[in-house]
């Protein structure tokens, strides 16, 4: 059994099958490039996040916050919404888009970078959205924003706090700390020294303060937990110090960042050790919380989407051997052109184990060198008509992909 193989994709007959659909059968009927997701394998990897925080004392709330940036399909939206999930929403169109979907505004956060005074008054004309605090000097913003559209309501507001360390798959998604890996200086969030004021400045405007946040990074393996749960031990003290200021919260949201495994050697981001010690010192600190929050993206999406292109023809030069295929990465799988350490394992859903193997790389239709989708991948030699699956690509592809080279983004189908 190859490792990737579940519920979601299963071998048979050396032919690759998606939730019992032969991929083939998939391509042929709705044509490639084509991302295909799975309903069922978001709600396994759902199920598997609400049992790690299955210890959770029944008076403590375990709210699910969906990224929706990892993937604003309807139907996955609608899915989640079912569960009872909240939305962890970035944009003002992300706010709305999910209103569509019909989740109510007491389960949408907004959590802003560089925002407008235009984007928080788009956001406060529904004004039981939490609204999540990027910055000190958001709060002038967002008052002007309300006193123009003249709410009179408390505005629930959170404060997105960096605690001065972060982790991520690669500098690019290190979201907390001073500076990345590579210097970059981190945008996100209060510095330490700020928060109280910001939330004694919120109070005496008249907003109603009610949680604290933070998201150290994207993509965590194992090598991730011992600075992921030093990150839970600041959090917690940040809410003793902010409750002896007077400041009781209804909630604390650790963000998201956990998981999955997108390659063979990864060893998986130890969750229900996660969720266990995240309970444990929210309960020790007595913080008098109404709830918890973690915000997924990659946990649920990226493992429930593959995208299925076609092999064109194969070619060979200066000892290289190409599969070009009928998709480019920037319109479909963006990742692993955008960032070095991205990796996506790549199947030949014809012939998934077939014997005659070769070192391929497996080029996009791109006017770009770094468009491929993998570079020197042993696999079964592909011939012209071959249909790839490129794994682990429900999330963060068809929400970044663009129209590079006036390409399509293809068309995206829910089993
Ligand atoms: N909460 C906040 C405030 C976030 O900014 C993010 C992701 C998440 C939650 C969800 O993180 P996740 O559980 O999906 O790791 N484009 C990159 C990922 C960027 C993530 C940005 N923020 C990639 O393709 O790897």
């Amino acid at each position: 059994m190859n490792w990737w193989e579940g519920e979601f994709l299963r071998v048979k007959n050396n032919q690759l099958y998606l939730e019992g659909h032969p991929a083939e059968q998939l391509a042929k009927k709705y044509g490639t490039p084509l991302y295909v997701y799975s309903r069922n394998e978001v709600l396994r990897n759902l199920r598997s996040l609400r049992e790690a925080f299955s210890p959770a004392p029944a008076e403590l709330e375990v709210r699910v916050a969906y990224a929706m940036k990892a993937n604003p399909h309807p139907g996955i939206l609608k899915t989640l919404l079912k569960e009872g999930c909240w939305i962890d929403a970035v944009s003002p169109v992300e706010v709305e888009t999910a209103l569509k979907a019909g989740f109510p505004e007491n389960r949408i956060m907004f959590t802003g970078t560089s925002i407008s005074q235009e984007d928080f008054e788009r956001v406060l004309k529904h004004p039981g959205v939490t609204i999540n605090i990027d910055a000190y000097e958001q709060v002038d913003l967002l008052e002007a924003a309300r006193k123009k559209l003249r709410i009179k309501r408390p505005v629930r507001i959170s404060v997105r706090w960096n605690p001065g360390l972060g982790r991520g798959f690669c500098s690019k998604t290190v979201t907390a700390g001073d500076r990345s890996s590579d210097g970059t200086p981190i945008k996100f969030g209060v510095e330490d020294s700020r928060v109280l004021d910001t939330f004694r400045r919120l109070k005496r405007l008249g907003f109603k303060p009610v949680g604290l946040h933070q998201h150290l990074g994207s993509g965590w393996t194992e090598e991730d937990f011992p600075v992921a749960i030093k990150a839970v031990d600041r959090m917690v003290n940040k809410a003793r110090e902010l409750k002896r200021a007077g400041f009781g919260l209804e909630f604390l949201d650790f963000g998201g960042g956990f998981g999955p495994r997108y390659r063979q050697e990864q060893r998986p981001f130890p969750l229900p050790e996660y969720a266990a010690y995240i309970l444990d010192r929210v309960e020790t600190a007595k913080l008098g919380l109404k709830a918890i929050v973690v915000e997924p993206g990659k946990h649920l999406l990226a493992g429930a989407g593959v995208v299925l292109v076609r092999v064109e023809y194969t070619k060979q030069s200066y000892g290289n051997l190409f599969a070009c295929v009928n998709a480019g990465t920037y319109n479909t799988v963006p990742r692993p052109a955008i960032y070095e350490e991205a990796y996506h394992e790549i199947v030949n859903a014809s012939r998934v184990n077939g014997s005659k193997k070769e070192k391929v790389t497996i080029a996009g239709h791109l006017c770009e060198t770094g468009d491929v989708f993998g570079a020197e991948r042993l696999l079964p030699v592909p011939k012209r008509g071959d249909i790839l699956a490129v794994l682990m690509s429900g999330a963060y592809c068809r929400s970044m992909a663009s129209n590079f080279n006036l390409r399509a983004i293809p068309r995206e189908i829910l089993l």
